[in-house]
Order: C-alpha cells, then sequence, then structure tokens
C-alpha cells in the first residue's frame, strides 16, 4: 500500500492539513507539492489537496485532476475562508467529481482556512464585490483550521485509507 498527499498551498493552511493526513495514514507513503508530482503511477491512493480561489479551483489543480487521476483512488480535501456549511462548496465538491471524473474519489473533506492579512489588503482594495466582501469576512477565519479540523481531516483520512486496504 503506497499512499501519495500532495497539495497546492499559498499561505499553510491546505499544507497543514496535508500534514495531518499524512502522520496519520499507514504503510508507505509520501507528501509533496503538486508541482512536483509528474503522475500518479505506483500509489494506490493519493490525497489531493487545495485551497478554493475565486470560488473554484485553482487551475493548476484542475489540470492535475483532469490529466493525472484517470482510474485511481483519489482523497480530495480543501480550505475554504467561508464557514462550512456555505452553499457554495456543494458547487465546489460537485466540480472535482466533474474534472476527475475519471478516478474513483472515495471521500472528499473540507474546512475553513484563515485569510493571511496580505490576502484580506488585497481583497478589500478588490473591484469586485464579491472578492470585497471576502476581504470584510477575515477576521471570522482567523486560526483555522484550528485543532477540531485537524482532528477532523485525520479521521477522513483514516476512513479514506481503510476503503484501499
Ligand atoms: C486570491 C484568493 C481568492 C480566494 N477566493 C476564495 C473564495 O472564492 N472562496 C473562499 O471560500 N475562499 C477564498 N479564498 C480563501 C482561501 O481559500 C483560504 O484562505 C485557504 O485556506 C487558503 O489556503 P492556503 O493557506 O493553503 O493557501 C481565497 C484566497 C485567495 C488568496
Amino acid at each position: 500500500m503506497k499512499t501519495l498527499v500532495t497539495y497546492f498551498s499559498q499561505t499553510g493552511n491546505t499544507k497543514k492539513i496535508a500534514e495531518a493526513i499524512y502522520g496519520e495514514l499507514e504503510g508507505e507513503k509520501e507528501i509533496k507539492p503538486i508541482g512536483e508530482v509528474a503522475n500518479l503511477e505506483g500509489y494506490d491512493l493519493a490525497f489531493v489537496g487545495f485551497p478554493i480561489m475565486q470560488f473554484d479551483i485553482p487551475a493548476k489543480v484542475k489540470t492535475f485532476l483532469s490529466e493525472k487521476t484517470s482510474g485511481k483512488n483519489l482523497g480530495i480535501f480543501m480550505t475554504h475562508a467561508v464557514p462550512e456549511g456555505f452553499e457554495a462548496i456543494h458547487s465546489w465538491t460537485g466540480s472535482c467529481a466533474q474534472v476527475a471524473e475519471g478516478a474513483n474519489i472515495l471521500g472528499t473533506f473540507e474546512c475553513q482556512g484563515e485569510l493571511a492579512q496580505p490576502v484580506i489588503d488585497m481583497l478589500l482594495k478588490a473591484d469586485d464585490p464579491q472578492m470585497k466582501a471576502f476581504g470584510e469576512m477575515g477576521p471570522s477565519t482567523k486560526g483555522q483550521p484550528d485543532e477540531s479540523r485537524v482532528q477532523k481531516a485525520k479521521e477522513f483520512a483514516k476512513e479514506v485509507q481503510v476503503k484501499v486496504q
């Protein structure tokens, strides 16, 4: 059993979740930024993680999911600034399934991630009112993902891995 955890993370939130998942995995395992993964050959399972950006999956993650995951067992994880339960989250998980349509998605995990201060400053200056609204939401994201979310990510890792063993 060989498992890969790969992620895209700009300010560390998704990386924190990636490391929590990695720590829980049994068997042979590797953790790498998504840019360092040429393909998924040799892995029985891959966890792929990213932040939501501008209401979407980042372009390079979309390319990875659509071009490199066909026929592979996947666990998807994402972080976002909106609170859990926010309606758009369903559409983001739906897009993952669409983009990685050839993959066998065994589970999806999502949680809130803090908006970094430089990002808040940038968003508050944006012309797009939706982006501005995100900036205003910044303080309510402070400290995320917190320990309870990290714990949930660990449980997710185990739940997904057991489906492959
Ligand atoms: C340019 C930019 C756009 C973002 N757009 C969204 C968004 O549309 N919806 C959302 O919930 N969070 C949005 N976020 C917040 C990030 O998804 C969130 O802070 C995430 O945890 C960052 O992960 P990272 O630290 O791994 O980069 C945005 C962040 C940035 C920098």
